[in-house]
Formats: structure tokens, sequence, C-alpha cells
């Protein structure tokens, strides 16, 4: 049975990356930021080393890029000083490291979806730089270390989370409007949203697969604005009668880190996998289960 440690076990992908792992039948060690600091060196390496796993999962991050932006030593020892120490903490040990990124390494500049061999990381905010950072980091130690014993790594981009494990965009939207019938959602900036066990379910599929290392787009279907998806939230939810107030990416940047307008992903190495409607269905259908 193969050996899988998770760091950021109690996050929005991290919760469903250890319900998940744990039906796999994995030997699954899980550690939240209470159990573990990943930016605390000596820890981390003891960790990996005392449990030899066959893959660590990365799943810890500081996401909020309003927080990023604000505590910008934090951001970078926990999105990319930590990575990089995981990666040759991993190459030394001779074990995978799945690692997640973000759209938000783009800023958007180019219409046509950004591929997974698309070189040129150019974030807009500091979130997306610290991603951008651990990215960098990741593609230096694979090309200084030696062929016969090459890092060993899958890093996977995904964009829009939303599920059970935390508060997300999605359940904003969901309680506004079953609270007040109204929300608020930008109509100015797209990307793709994904259902954060979706994400998780192919994550293990990338492994159990043993595809080629190396970088990966991982994204449920279609694209769409957050006032789009607050429209699809209303009319699969059944809140007919709410209101949705338009947002300007141009009259919130005191709320919010610089955004860029619309980054999509371009998948050109994995399956499809189904639209994020049909994924928004089936989390409302939680949402609404846990309201009841
Ligand atoms: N959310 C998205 O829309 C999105 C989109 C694309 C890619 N991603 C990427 O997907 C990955 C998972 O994101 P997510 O949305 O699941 O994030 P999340 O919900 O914010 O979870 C991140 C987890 O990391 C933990 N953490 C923070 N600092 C830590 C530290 N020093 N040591 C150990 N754990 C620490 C957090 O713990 P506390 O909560 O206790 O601080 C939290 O449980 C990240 O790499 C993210 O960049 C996310």
């Amino acid at each position: 049975m193969k050996k899988v440690l998770i760091f950021g076990s109690k996050g929005l992908l991290g919760t469903d990356l250890a319900r998940i792992g744990k039906d796999l039948n994995y030997d699954l060690s899980a550690f939240s930021r209470h159990d573990l600091d990943i930016t605390h060196y000596r820890i981390l390496k003891d960790a990996i080393f005392s449990i030899e796993p066959d893959f660590v999962i990365n799943a810890a991050a500081i996401t909020n890029p309003l927080r990023c932006q604000e505590e910008k030593n934090l951001a970078m020892e926990v999105n990319a000083t930590a990575v990089k120490h995981m990666a040759e903490i991993c190459w030394d040990l001779g074990c995978t490291l799945v690692h997640f990124s973000t759209e938000q390494v783009f800023d958007g500049s180019q219409s046509s979806p950004y591929v997974e061999s698309h070189g040129i990381l150019k974030p807009v905010n500091f979130y997306g730089y610290t991603k951008a950072k651990a990215e960098s980091y990741i593609a230096l130690l694979q090309r200084l270390v030696h062929a016969d014993h090459p890092l060993q790594y899958y890093l996977i981009r995904s964009s829009w989370l939303f599920g059970s494990g935390r508060n997300n965009f999605v359940e904003n939207i969901f309680r506004a409007v079953s609270d007040t019938g109204r929300a608020e959602a930008l109509y100015d900036q797209s990307s793709i949203p994904t259902f954060s066990s979706d994400l998780a379910r192919r994550t293990y599929e990338i492994i159990a697969w043993e595809l080629p290392f190396g970088i990966y787009h991982a994204t449920n279907q279609g694209s769409a604005t957050q006032f789009e998806v607050a429209e699809a939230v209303i009319s699969l939810g059944g809140f007919q009668e709410a209101q949705i107030q338009p947002l300007y990416r141009k009259n919130i940047t005191d709320r919010r880190a610089p955004l860029a307008p619309s980054v999509i992903l371009g998948n050109t190495k994995l399956p499809l996998m189904r639209h994020w409607k049909d994924a928004l269905m089936e989390y409302l259908t939680d949402l609404k289960n846990k309201a009841i």
C-alpha cells in the first residue's frame, strides 16, 4: 500500500485529499497547520524522513491574496521557501512531491487559455508572486539535479476552488442569497470554477496512472465570471427571486489584492473533468443538506 503524507489537511483542498485518500485505502498521514508548521525546516524534514512516504502532497498555503499582500514575509515563507525545502527533502529521500499552484501565476493578458508549457509567469499580486516563486524553485532544482536521480514531482495548477473543506466564494454567494435574497459578484473577472473534491480525485488519478512528472492543469470544464457563478447558484439552487449586484474590479481595489481580468488554464495533458455547473449542482446539494 502506497504511503501518502498530506500537508495542509484542514484546508479546502486538503480536507478532500485526506477524505478521498482514506477512501482509496492509501496509508495516509495527514497534518494540519496545527499539527505541523511547514515553515519549520527541521520539523518538516524529520516528519518526511520518519514517515518515508511515497508521495508528499502539499496542500498547505496562504491563499488569501489580500493577506499575502499584507503579510509578505509569511506568504513567502509558506508559499515559496517551505515548498523549496519540501522539494529538496523529497529529492533527497527519493519520494514524489505533489504540489499545487494557481492560475494567478499568469497576468491574464493573453486571450487564449494558458497551457502547461507556457513558460512566462507574470503574476499581478503577491499571492501569485509567491506561487510563481515556488514553481521556479521546483524548476531550478529539477535542472540542477542529476538525470540518474531526478526530482519526482507533479505540479498541479488549478483555479477558483469551491468545496466543503472551508468557506469559499460559492458558499458566500449561497449564504448571501439564502439569508438576504441578494449577493454581490464580480462582473469583469473570469476563470474556471473547480470543485475541490474533483481536483482531489484527479490528483490521486495522476498518481495512480503514473503519469510523467511535470506540470498539469486540472480544472472542471467551462469558464465563468463570478457573476455567472452567482447566476448559476440562483438558478440551480432554486433562489429565483434573488438579485445579484455586479461588482467591477476598479471599484473594489481597497477590499482586494490586484486581480487579473481573466485567466483560463488550458489542459492539454489530462482527460477532461466534468463541467463546473455539474460539480456546482453536487456542491449546492451538500450545502442545502447542511443548512437543513
Ligand atoms: N482556493 C483556490 O481557489 C485555489 C485555486 C488554485 C490553486 N489553489 C492552490 O491549492 C492549494 C490548496 O488551496 P486551498 O484553497 O485548499 O487553501 P486553504 O483552504 O487556504 O488551505 C490551506 C491550508 O494550509 C494551512 N497552512 C497555512 N500555513 C501553514 C503552515 N505554515 N504550515 C502548515 N499548514 C499551513 C492552512 O491552515 P490554517 O487555515 O489553519 O491557517 C490551511 O488549512 C494551494 O497551493 C493553493 O495555492 C487554490
